[in-house]
């Protein structure tokens, strides 16, 4: 049997919030498997961020275990949770976060140009991604000349460009007109079929929840429910790809290990006050 990719155990994480204690996250156990495309839902301040922060090494959980491919986070240094961040996981947030004076094509291989890699090495991912995402004809664009969903779709591809084993997401939608949400979402059961990527995704659309294998629900800090479906029930139909395909970046180049201690590719690819505290802390 092979090693799950994320086993929590009896997690949690309180906040002191003028004098008191808030428990937000109150024993969360999960055991997620490679290649595993999961949603997270349940009512706002359930904890959904707060849990998927604590697996992208954003925040520190009060309590517990989180164990990523065997290794247990809690208790790493700054640094190696860093080179964990920058070698297994991508992002992507409701707000796409995109650095507004760089292009499409070099928005996507900033955590790469950020680790020191070369614009030679990277390019050809970075254009391969963004063929994938369909926006190849935007490639000089930068944000402001393109549309919402245009948007998201490059942090998408920024977010895997160094090609996480894990991707997470937290309302990746959240923000756009449903029609451009169908297309983002489309994408997302792309990126896990071609790529293998695991995909945790915190969703409100109830449709693209129900869509996916595995449900998780939050409810009060705690997990309340955890359906899993076949894949054929989960998504009768198969996805017709949005945009042509393109081989994985995994194929086409293997990805070098992270530089230690690197910490600014998070900050390019996440955003929210915790967040940010998290790494001043660093
Ligand atoms: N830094 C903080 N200090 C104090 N309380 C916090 C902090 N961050 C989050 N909380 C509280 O923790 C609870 C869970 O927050 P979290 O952001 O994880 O909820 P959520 O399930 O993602 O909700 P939503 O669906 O609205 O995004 C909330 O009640 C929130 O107010
Ligand atoms: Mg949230």
């Amino acid at each position: 049997m092979t090693t799950p990719l994320i086993v929590i155990e009896d997690l949690t994480k309180s906040f002191q919030h003028m004098g008191q204690k808030l428990e937000v996250l109150r024993g969360i156990d999960l055991v997620v498997e490679e290649g595993e495309f999961l949603a997270i839902v349940g009512p706002s301040g359930a904890g959904k961020s707060t849990l998927l922060h604590c697996i992208g090494t954003l925040d520190l959980p009060s309590s517990g275990h989180i164990r990523l491919e065997g290794r247990d986070l809690v208790g790493l240094g700054s640094a190696k949770l860093a080179e964990v961040r920058n070698r297994s996981i991508g992002f992507v947030f409701q707000f796409h976060h995109l650095l507004p004076e760089f292009n499409a094509l070099e928005n996507v291989m900033m955590p790469g140009l950020i680790q020191g890699r070369s614009r030679r090495q990277l390019e050809p991912m970075a254009r391969a991604l963004l063929e994938e995402v369909g926006l190849t004809s935007r490639a000089t664009h930068r944000p402001g000349e393109l549309s919402g969903g245009e948007q998201q779709r490059v942090a998408l591809a920024r977010a895997l460009v160094l090609s996480p084993k894990l991707l997470l997401a937290d309302e990746p939608t959240g923000n756009l007109d449903s029609a451009t949400s169908q297309s983002i979402h489309e994408l997302f059961f792309k990126i896990n079929r071609e790529h293998k990527t695991t995909l945790l995704v915190v969703t409100h659309n109830t449709a693209f929840a129900q869509s996916m294998p595995r449900v998780v629900t939050m409810r009060d800090g705690r997990i309340h429910a955890d359906e899993r479906r076949p894949r054929t029930e989960a998504r009768a139909e198969p996805v017709e790809p949005v945009v042509p395909s393109v081989r994985a970046p995994a194929e086409a180049e293997p990805a070098e290990a992270a530089a230690p201690g690197d910490d600014v590719v998070a900050a390019s690819t996440h955003h929210g006050e915790r967040d940010a505290d998290a790494l001043a802390s660093e």
